[in-house]
């Protein structure tokens, strides 16, 4: 796979959250919800929203400034964006976003995995450094989920947030902190049909009539979603630590996909993973689809919860269905906090 022998090395990371909070409490206003179910069955208090009018390469950018800032930098060789809510269905996101950030003319595309969309565009992202194709890449992924949610539906309105992460990685060498350990992916198509947004492709065309209603929104099957998500993390995080020789219960940091807090619990606990180990904040931002990740390395770090020298075990599951896991052990970066505008 390593066609050059180099490797992908972290060499910054950066996160944006728009400053509009909406608590459970704002929902229960007017959904049938209540703020003690949804911090029972998700974990989740309360997640950012982006203004009417904000795209995703609004936050794209912003995220993508702190990262590039992060690894003293204002260059790159390529932009990989991974987004469930580009701006438009054509073209990509990333070429606007590489243009606004002023990189010239590089090579700019999307990579489209749904929740796992980082792991996948990091995956991307070392091949392209592998191959000698690029000695830096920018990594953007930013969602505005708030964007494709049916207002309407609880199972998916109390969940999503929107928000965007980034990160700078570079040419370097496997055994340097910051190097990425082998990205395992997997997908099953076959159970596609359990997160999708029916409307606006190729198979509902906008052929002049208006889409079945309902139709236009994102929709997951909670339940069916939560068992696969829980059995796919695991498994994939044992092959992503063997492949570099880790035990997944000694790792140092759990950094997973904040999806639910019960689904990062069940996953620690297969894995042998002590709670303390486990990174989250889902309890303040919720589920940020592909941007969690990379928004839960920043804020981590920058809080200090995640330091120099801790073996990282990452992992993402989204639709698709998709999954994937990867390893690092975090390298020495001056990161930025993206909770910074408290209420
Ligand atoms: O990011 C991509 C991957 N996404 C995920 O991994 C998310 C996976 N799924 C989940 O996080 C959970 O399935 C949900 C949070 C979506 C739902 O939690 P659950 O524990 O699986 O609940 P459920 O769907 O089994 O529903 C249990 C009950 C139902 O009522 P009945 O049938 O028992 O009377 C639901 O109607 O809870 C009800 N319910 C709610 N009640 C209050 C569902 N949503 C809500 C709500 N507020 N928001």
């Amino acid at each position: 796979m390593n066609g050059t022998g180099r490797a992908a090395v972290l060499a910054g990371a950066g996160a944006w959250l728009p400053p509009q909070v909406v608590t459970n409490h704002d929902l229960s206003l007017r959904l049938d919800t209540s703020d003690a179910w949804i911090r029972q069955r998700t974990g989740i208090a309360e997640r950012r929203v982006a203004a009417p009018g904000t795209a995703t390469s609004d936050l794209a950018v912003e995220a993508a400034r702190q990262a590039l800032k992060s690894a003293g930098t204002a260059s790159v060789d390529a932009v990989v964006l991974t987004t469930t809510t580009p701006d438009r269905l054509c073209p990509a996101t990333a070429p606007e976003v590489a243009a606004r950030l002023g990189l010239g003319t590089v090579p700019a595309f999307d990579v489209a995995a749904v929740c796992t969309g980082f792991l996948y565009a990091l995956a991307v992202s070392a091949g392209l450094i592998a191959a000698g194709t690029a000695d830096r890449v920018l990594v953007i992924a930013a969602e505005v989920y708030s964007s494709i949610i049916d207002p309407n539906d609880r199972g998916t309105a109390v969940i999503f947030g929107d928000g965007a992460g980034a990160v700078v990685l570079r040419a370097g060498s496997a055994d340097e902190p910051g190097a990425l350990g082998p990205v395992v992916l997997g997908s099953d198509g076959e159970l596609g049909h359990l997160i999708q947004i029916p409307a606006g492709g190729s198979r509902q065309r906008k052929s002049g009539l208006p889409p079945a209603p309902g139709d236009e929104f994102f929709r997951m099957a909670g339940r069916e979603v939560f068992r696969n998500a829980v059995e796919r993390m695991t498994a994939v995080c044992r092959e992503a630590a063997e492949a570099v020789g880790w035990e997944p219960g000694n790792v140092d940091r759990l950094a997973a996909h904040q999806a639910n807090s019960r689904i990062l619990q069940a996953v620690a606990d297969r894995l042998g993973i002590e709670g303390g180990q486990v990174l989250s904040h889902i309890e303040r931002v919720g589920n940020t689809g592909a941007a969690s990740l990379p928004l839960l390395l920043a804020d981590s770090a920058a809080h200090g919860r995640l330091s120099p020298g801790d073996r990282v075990l990452l992992t993402a599951f989204g639709g698709g269905l998709t999954w994937g896991a990867a390893t690092v052990v975090w390298p020495r970066l001056h990161i930025e906090s993206p909770i910074r505008n408290e209420v």
